[in-house]
């Protein structure tokens, strides 16, 4: 019998390339730093029984239609999965996968990073250093904020949100949290985080966090009414997905002083940058890094690659997202 054929829209870990050999046949987009062009993936989806996705591919009913009846399975390689219809796939027979728990941690830390960032102005003074500008130990020196005693406020209380509260801890703030879905009181006394209405969150946060799933309802979640009653020393950290936030009405909230600064490592039109936050100094920008750990990729790799197979051996994948 001839083996399944796939198409792998970006090369994956070594690790996890090799999982799919002498299992199915593979056509590999080796094309970055661009995404696989739209054209293309229509064309070379036509036939196939599997697709392994990264988040920039959109898997919607013209994909769909292009990969024809022999599709059965779309495995994502992400824990997001924004960029795919699964209502359609399901409508369709097919099976979508996705890669949650391996990039928690990973995720956290990075949210973290981007956080001690934003609040000690490390980019600011690490390009003063790279910019030879002279400088003197001074009592007002590039002086940025405390965290502990301070405030975390979690935007969506999911796997990641809670690494990162967990976290929180560590550093001695108080955390409260908004999320569609609140946690029973149990839940809320062991992770030690208290619920707040969105204003509220908005207004007692000193750090405000999002980790919310892109949907219709999260869609610039974080606009200019959310920024301004934001405290002026607040910062924004964002490592969930782009759209969420206003990007021109950021810019403008750091420009003038809204609050204090901003963290992002995920953009409203990724790969681009609104233009206007390139040049301010406090905002740090990093390229969608949050799981980009060997040890997370690796694992990520592996389980998309599971999914995969296991959709084409009419199994059961483990990360199965259809109801
Ligand atoms: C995800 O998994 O959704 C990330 O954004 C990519 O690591």
């Amino acid at each position: 019998m001839s083996e399944p054929s796939v198409l792998v829209t970006r090369t994956l870990v070594e690790e996890a390339m090799r999982a799919l050999d002498g299992h199915c046949e593979v056509d590999l987009y080796e094309g970055p730093p661009e995404a696989i062009p739209r054209e293309y993936l229509l064309r070379r989806a036509a036939g196939k029984q599997g697709l392994l996705t990264i988040l920039t591919e959109k898997v919607d009913a013209e994909l769909l239609d292009a990969a024809g009846p022999e599709l059965k399975i779309v495995a994502n390689h992400a824990v997001g999965f924004d960029n795919i219809d699964v209502p359609e796939c399901t409508k369709r027979g097919v099976l979508v996968t996705n890669t949650p728990d391996v990039l928690t941690e990973a995720t956290a830390d990075l949210a973290w990073t981007l956080i001690l960032a934003c609040v000690r102005r490390l980019g600011e003074g690490e390009r003063l250093m790279r910019a030879r500008t002279p400088w003197i130990w001074g009592p007002t020196m590039m002086m940025g904020h405390d965290l502990h005693g301070k405030t975390l406020g979690v935007v969506g209380c999911g796997r990641i949100g809670r690494a990162v509260v967990r976290r929180a801890h560590g550093f001695g703030m108080r955390v409260i949290y908004n999320d569609a879905i609140r946690l029973d009181a149990d839940a809320e006394s062991e992770l030690g985080v208290e619920w707040r209405e969105w204003g509220d969150l908005l207004g007692e946060s000193d750090v405000v966090s999002v980790h919310a799933p892109l949907t219709p309802q999260t869609r610039h979640l974080i606009n200019a009414d959310a920024l301004r009653a934001m405290k002026r020393s607040a910062v924004l950290v964002n490592t969930a997905r782009g759209p969420m936030v206003d990007e021109q009405a950021l810019a403008d909230a750091l420009r003038s002083g809204e609050i204090f600064a901003a963290g992002l490592d995920v953009y409203e039109r990724e790969p681009q940058v609104t233009e206007a936050l390139l040049d301010l100094d406090n905002v740090t920008l990093l390229p969608h890094l949050g799981s980009a750990t060997i040890e997370t990729r690796t694992a990520m790799g592996l389980l998309a690659v599971e999914n995969l197979l296991a959709g084409l051996n009419g199994e059961r994948p483990r990360t199965l997202l259809n109801p």
